[in-house]
């Protein structure tokens, strides 16, 4: 589709300011009330923001969430999702991402991509003429950040005030979640192994939000005391997509950033425990935290899917 306009791209987290970040949480709230609503009376679906659009879905790394939670949105908008691994696209065989996302404008009203560098998302964006969402990339997972404050605002209200602790790499669910906590109020502490820790340019970002909003972020190897009296205490996996040679390596430096019931006894006493998943039990966390009273993880990845229809809704409003 060609527009004259320029298109609404969500590259990352700071695609959106604060407000607009907002309005989606409580559209996203929104959504969830009217999907729970349509299942229990089995109404009409009453939201069709999408009749008739169709939003590509790429996938250049594996994904259960993201691409489940993507093509039900895109559904549930009276959409049709068109999801696509780049190995079934010329793009496996060498065609290049900016011509890739100008042809994709011609035929869809969205773009949607996983990928690995975040110049690849750039510069797809910069050859489209359609919104074009980032669902993942080595810098950022702005998506999941837009799920996780969703669920920190159901479970304790609003996020003005509140200290989100995430524990281990410094990799992009940490740097995403760095940037909407500190643009929303929410304190964001990291606690990493020495050498992992997240982005500088993304911290330096996240200070200056923190600035603007009251918030406070803290990046530290003190995993004790990043974790006391924390609202939520978050971690991720040791290895991301595309690091797997460094997995073995990395298991005995990160063994002492487990998130282990002591740990958690460490934060305040209503702390929720919070994992974008897919969750590997022993390493990051321990079985007894992640399948225990405190965790909301399934709360995380169901609210991707009210996060990206309320997001996709606003993009292409
Ligand atoms: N959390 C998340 O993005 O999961 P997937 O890799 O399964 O999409
Ligand atoms: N940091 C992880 C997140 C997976 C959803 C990765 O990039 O593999």
């Amino acid at each position: 589709m060609t527009t004259t306009a320029s298109p609404r791209h969500f590259l990352g987290v700071d695609d959106l300011s604060s407000e607009q970040l907002l309005a989606v949480l409580d559209l996203a709230e929104e959504l969830k009330a009217d999907r729970a609503a349509r299942f229990a009376s089995r109404a009409e679906m009453a939201r069709d923001e999408l009749r008739g659009r169709t939003v590509a879905l790429i996938f250049e790394k594996p994904s259960t969430r993201t691409r489940v939670s993507f093509q039900v949105a895109v559904s549930e908008l009276g959409g049709q999702p068109l999801t696509l691994s780049s190995a079934e696209l010329q793009l496996g065989r060498g065609e290049t991402i900016a011509d890739t996302g100008a042809v994709l404008s011609r035929y869809v009203h969205a773009i949607v991509v996983r990928t690995f560098g975040q110049d690849r998302l750039d510069e797809l964006a910069a050859n489209a003429s359609v919104p074009v969402v980032n669902a993942l990339t080595d810098l950022e997972h702005p998506c999941q950040a837009l799920a996780d404050l969703q669920t920190l605002r159901a479970e304790h209200g609003e996020l003005t005030g509140r200290t989100l602790t995430y524990v281990g790499d410094g990799n992009n669910v940490a740097h995403s979640l760095l940037l909407a906590g500190a643009k929303l109020g929410l304190s964001v502490r990291v606690a990493h192994p020495a050498g992992y820790a997240p982005d500088a340019t993304i911290v330096a970002r996240a200070e200056t939000h923190a600035a603007a909003s009251g918030a406070q972020v803290t990046v530290t190897t003190d995993v004790e005391a990043a974790v006391t009296d924390a609202d939520a205490v978050y971690t991720d996996v040791w290895a991301s997509m595309g690091q797997e040679d460094e997995a073995e390596a990395r298991l005995e430096v990160f063994a002492p950033y487990q998130v282990t019931p002591a740990l958690m006894a460490r934060a305040a006493d209503d702390a929720i425990f919070l994992h974008c998943l897919p969750a590997h039990r022993g390493e990051e966390v321990g079985a007894e935290v992640i399948d225990g009273p405190s965790a909301r993880v399934f709360d995380q990845a169901e609210n991707r899917l009210h996060a990206q229809k309320a997001l996709l809704a606003t993009l292409l409003r």
